[in-house]
This record gives structure tokens, C-alpha cells and sequence, in this order.
């Protein structure tokens, strides 16, 4: 298989500044075919400026991005045509009702009206929001505005799938719907670009992550691999008022560390999570640009 088949993003040398800021520093990713790839960060890391650069939102200094074998940069309107995009800040036209906002998505990727009334029907049963069709934006809470616009950026059935932020503000049933959704697509073959707070999230969801600080890409890999990395047991242990955390290669040397400790109350050996992965790599980056 060549990379134009196994790859549906190529991202080269990605730079975006925003005057002396390097929001996005260099960055080199590959997103596979059919899989769904979570992005973490901590806040103002570049994950939402990386989502906009190669999904033809914003334009970039440096670098290229290639989708589905189109490159961003000159043929747009065919990159943009394979993807859908949901924003972490929701975008739908205010002075339009939820449906005439899924309208003219649907006219702007040419859809038919047949197939779009169709599509419309089904998206908006599948998320409870039938009801909500003919008012205005506004007068919907941010969590159904959210819906809305999950549904609009489905609509074209993209062959790439960019969700920033998705979850934050739905409840757990739209949340839980959403989690469905991502994997009944995943199943369909769609590609999933993923960005997200919630760790539980990604390690339910994603077949690999990358971890993003400062702009730089400082880990990529299958949330296993990442645990590995730092030592898949995890010792938790009180120090006065601290939690404090080490991590092992395995049980063995975990239970041995334990037993060296003077305390013997507030110790707990768990395997290790991509949350601990998360603290320990953006700690240490954010360490080492000090
Ligand atoms: N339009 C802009 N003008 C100036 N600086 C910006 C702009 N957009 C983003 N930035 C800066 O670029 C950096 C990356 O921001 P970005 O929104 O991509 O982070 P993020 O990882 O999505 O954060 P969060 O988790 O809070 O959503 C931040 O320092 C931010 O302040
Ligand atoms: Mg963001």
C-alpha cells in the first residue's frame, strides 16, 4: 500500500504564527485511512489552530496539507468536498432556523433535494431534534446548538470527519449519542479527526493519539503504546498534602516501590492511564521550555 492509500491526511512542516506566536510549530502527522485519530493538548496547545489549517478554514505559513490526496492549497474545493468540519466555537448562521441552516449546507455540497430532505430527516431524528427544525438559532441552548451542527457538517456523508471539541457542553445522553455516532462512522469507513479534554474519550475511542504542547507534536501513538511508554503500572501515594505519582514497568516493581514507602495509608497501584500519560509528557514539555 502506498501512502496516498493508507493515508487520508498528510501533513508536512505545518507552521501557523500568529504574530510572534507559534501556534502550530513544524508539525508532521499522518491520519490513516478509516481510523479514529484523537488530538490532546492542553489549553491553547494548537489544537483547534491545527484543525483549521487542514480543514481550509484558515490559511497557514508553511508547510502543506494533503486530504484525501488533494492538496489543501491548490485544489480546496476538492479538499473540502471529502470533509466535514464541527468547530469547537459552534458556526451556524444566527439570522437562519436550524433547518435552513442544514439547507444551505446541503446546497453548499451540491446535495440533491431529494437526498437532502432524506439526510435532514434522518440526522435530525437520530439526535432529538425534530422539534428544534423551524426556530430560530438563538433560541436554542450551546448543547443543542452543538447537535444542530453535528448534523449540518454530516450531512455531505464526508470521507473525513473533523470533530473539535464535540463533546464539550452536550449532556451525557447527547454525549453518549455522539460516542455512537463516531463509532457506527469508524465502522462505515469514515476517518476520524477527534480533539478533545476528555480522556476517558479518547481511550474509549481512538485507535491512536497524538499529544500536542506548545504547537509541537511531543507523542504519537495507540493509547496502549503511549501507557507502555511511561510504565504501564502506576503507583498513586499520599506526600502530606500531595498526590504523588510514579510509574513501572510492571507490578512487580511497582508493589517493591510501594513497600519502600514509610507511609502505608493512601497508596494505590492501578494500571496506568492516558490521563497519566498526558500529565507526565505536557509536564515535562512544559518544563523544558522554561
Ligand atoms: N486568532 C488568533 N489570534 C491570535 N492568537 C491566537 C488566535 N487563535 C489562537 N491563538 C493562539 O494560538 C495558540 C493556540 O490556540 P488554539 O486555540 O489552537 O489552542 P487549543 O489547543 O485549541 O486550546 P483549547 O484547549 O483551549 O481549545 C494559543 O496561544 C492562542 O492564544
Ligand atoms: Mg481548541
Amino acid at each position: 500500500m502506498n501512502e496516498s492509500d493508507s493515508d487520508v491526511i498528510v501533513i508536512r512542516n505545518l507552521v501557523k504564527r500568529f504574530g510572534e506566536k507559534m501556534a502550530v510549530d513544524h508539525l508532521d502527522l499522518n491520519v490513516h485511512n478509516g481510523e479514529i485519530f484523537g488530538f490532546l493538548g492542553p489549553n491553547g496547545a494548537g489544537k483547534t489552530t491545527t484543525v483549521r489549517c487542514i480543514s481550509t478554514l484558515t490559511d497557514f505559513d508553511e508547510g502543506s496539507v494533503e486530504i484525501c490526496g488533494h492538496d489543501t492549497s491548490k485544489d480546496p474545493i476538492a479538499a473540502k468536498n471529502c470533509i466535514g468540519v464541527i468547530q469547537q466555537q459552534v458556526s451556524l448562521d444566527k439570522d437562519l432556523t436550524i433547518r435552513e441552516n442544514m439547507i444551505s449546507h446541503a446546497m453548499y455540497h451540491d446535495i440533491r433535494k431529494d437526498e437532502r430532505s432524506a439526510r435532514i430527516a434522518e440526522l435530525t431524528e437520530y439526535f432529538g431534534l425534530a422539534e428544534y427544525l423551524n426556530k430560530p438559532v438563538d433560541s436554542l441552548s450551546g448543547g443543542w446548538k452543538k447537535r444542530a451542527a453535528i448534523v449540518c457538517a454530516m450531512l455531505h456523508d464526508p470521507e473525513v470527519l473533523f470533530l473539535d471539541e464535540p463533546t464539550s457542553g452536550l449532556d451525557i445522553n447527547a454525549r453518549r449519542l455522539l460516542w455512537d455516532i463516531v463509532k457506527s462512522l469508524h465502522k462505515r469507513g469514515t476517518t476520524i479527526f477527534l480533539t478533545t479534554h476528555y480522556i476517558e474519550e479518547a481511550e474509549a475511542l481512538c485507535d491512536r493519539v497524538g499529544i500536542i504542547d506548545h504547537g509541537k507534536l511531543i507523542a504519537l501513538e495507540e493509547p496502549k503504546t503511549l501507557c507502555d511508554s511511561i510504565g504501564s503500572i502506576a503507583v498513586e501515594y499520599a506526600d502530606g498534602e500531595k498526590t504523588l505519582y510514579r510509574y513501572f514497568r510492571n507490578r512487580q516493581e511497582a508493589q517493591d516501590f510501594a513497600s519502600s514507602l514509610e507511609t502505608e495509608s493512601d497508596i494505590r497501584i492501578r494500571k496506568t492511564s492516558l490521563e497519566d500519560v498526558f500529565v507526565e509528557l505536557t509536564g515535562r514539555s512544559a518544563e523544558a521550555m522554561r
